[in-house]
């Protein structure tokens, strides 16, 4: 692989690397706002300029300046280096880059950061963003100098409304134009752009629109500054008292990456974000997802109950055993839940067939839903493939045993005769058809609040971690399944996580994807 020298350090680079990418590539950060991976070059924000040395036997490319000469008391003209973007400059073989090791290019990124903080109205006290800011960061690290400037900045509109997700607010804006390059090159509407010149430039949605497509989110995400807020995250939680979990969206089967950002004091999910994966993801997630978090709190079961009331867990396991007693096994029937990860369908699994000895096995989940060609995918459940061996058939039953709250892929079994059953325990995060029909429920953990592998479309089984503790009563779904199973008289009960992961393998968990950043 041919090299380049950044800093006297060999950097390997593919056909088609500028200086940046292959940089970034080695885990080396070279100052930038307008540049990002998965974006085009636009080159405009001059935060990543280097030094580069002209190849042997040619002459350095000059600039003519302006310098104030203290003796002459004036300005005389001289040159320095002409410094060159990173995020623009392709690699060659060969080229010698000065980065931090270049006088002149320090003296550029102070100069730089000074002047996109000129009109800047620092109120990092009211910002979302303080705490993450690159502004914040970049001042501290290539600036550190108190303004100059005296006169009033100029102003500009602030919290305007771009869509039912995004407030914009213009004076914060570094006019890096990353939303505007999301927008239209990922998101495939280019509802954004700049409008005015100078000074005095501000992004704009198209006349007659909104900023509603289906990744608005993201547009904040990769804004490197506090430009633009997600109504839904807006002055709610000050980042650095966020602690994250490395998690899977559960929101539909291409299983993005994504880190879930809670308060570690209250236990509550703030935001959902994106964790690269190239396999996966690569920088995004969709609106839907993103906001998936929520389904942690919303909507869930935190009590036990037994006939349709709430119950202790003793009152449900007595009611799931007094319904399920002397029941032959060719009545019983076991849902499996596409929303659950492997290790909670695995746990039922195994109590299905080793212990109830039933084979009426059957996959429920959420219904299709939207799907694109970006990352949506129409099947709206994290696991389905991971579930799918687990082969429904079509054979009434009296009774059955049920992960997941939702219908789709149960209502052939539950739907006519469900009026009929003599027994229907479920265990479940959330509210749903399948609780609300159940003699006895067991609640239980949603994907954030217990670890547990999840596989995608693709067939990648992926981890996902815990980041919050389990609400009210509830437990991780193969807990339960392993005291449901006790209660009906099997010795079923799984101590730890890893004891359900150790039966399963050799699909184990511990075959998954790689593991995003
Ligand atoms: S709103 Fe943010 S991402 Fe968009 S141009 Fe301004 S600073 Fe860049
Ligand atoms: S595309 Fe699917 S997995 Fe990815 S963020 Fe959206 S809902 Fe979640
Ligand atoms: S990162 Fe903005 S000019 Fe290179």
């Amino acid at each position: 692989m041919p090299t380049f020298k950044l800093d006297g350090r060999d950097i390997p680079f593919e056909k088609g690397d500028t200086i940046i990418r292959a940089a970034h590539r080695m885990g080396i950060d070279i100052p930038h706002y307008c540049w990002h991976p998965g974006l085009s070059v636009a080159a405009n924000c001059r935060m990543c300029l280097v030094e580069v040395a002209p190849p042997p036997g040619q002459r350095p490319l000059m600039l003519d300046i302006l310098a104030w000469d203290k003796e002459k008391n004036d300005y005389v003209v001289t040159r320095k280096p002409k410094l060159q973007p990173a995020c623009q400059m392709a690699a060659a073989e060969n080229m010698d880059v000065k980065s931090e090791s270049s006088s002149e290019v320090a003296k550029a990124r102070s100069q730089v950061q000074e002047f996109l903080l000129l009109n800047h109205p620092v109120d990092c006290p009211i910002c979302d963003q303080a705490g993450e800011c690159r502004l914040q960061d970049y001042w501290l690290e290539h600036q550190g100098t108190q303004k100059r400037m005296r006169d009033e900045p100029v102003h500009k509109p602030k919290g305007v409304v771009f869509g039912p997700t995004i407030v914009y607010d213009a004076e914060r804006c570094i006019v890096c134009t990353r939303c505007v390059r999301f927008s239209a090159e990922i998101a495939k509407d280019p509802v954004l752009d700049e409008q005015q010149r100078g000074n005095l430039t501000e992004i704009v949605v198209s006349p007659g629109r909104k900023l509603d497509h289906d990744y608005t989110l993201m547009t904040e995400h990769v804004c490197p500054v506090g430009a633009l807020t997600s109504s839904d995250f807006r002055f709610k939680a000050r980042v650095w008292f966020l602690r994250t979990a490395r998690t899977i969206c559960t929101g539909c089967a291409t299983g993005c990456n994504a880190y879930l950002d809670y308060d570690p004091r209250t236990m509550t999910p703030y935001r959902h974000r994106p964790r690269d994966n190239m396999a996966v993801n690569q920088y995004w997630m969709c609106d839907e997802g993103m906001l998936s978090y929520a389904r942690v709190t919303k909507g869930r079961m935190l009590e036990p109950r037994a006939s349709g009331k709430p119950a202790t867990m003793e009152a449900a396991l007595a009611e799931a055993k007094r319904r399920f007693a002397g029941v032959p096994k060719e009545s019983i029937a076991v849902v499996f839940s596409a929303q659950h990860s492997n290790e909670d369908n695995f746990a039922l699994y195994q109590l299905a067939t080793s212990f109830l000895g039933t084979t009426d096995l059957f996959v429920s989940g959420k219904a299709k839903g939207k799907r694109d060609d970006i990352l949506m995918h129409e099947d709206k459940n994290p696991n389905t493939a991971g579930v799918k061996k687990l082969a429904p058939t079509a054979r009434s039953s009296t009774h059955v045993v049920a992960l997941g709250a939702d219908l789709p892929g149960a209502a052939e079994l539950l739907e006519a005769p469900l009026a009929k059953l003599a027994g229907l325990v479920t265990i479940a995060s959330h509210d749903g058809p399948l609780v609300r029909r159940a003699h006895a429920v067991l609640p239980a953990c949603t994907w954030a609040e217990a670890e547990g592998t999840f596989t995608n479309s693709r067939g990648m089984a992926q981890k996902s971690e815990r980041a919050v503790d389990p609400r009210g009563d509830a437990r991780p779904a193969w807990e339960l399944v392993g005291i449901l199973g006790e209660a009906l008289g099997y010795a079923t009960r799984w101590k730890k996580l890893k004891d359900v992961r150790k039966a399963m393998e050799p699909e184990s968990a511990a075959s998954a994807a790689p593991a995003g950043v």
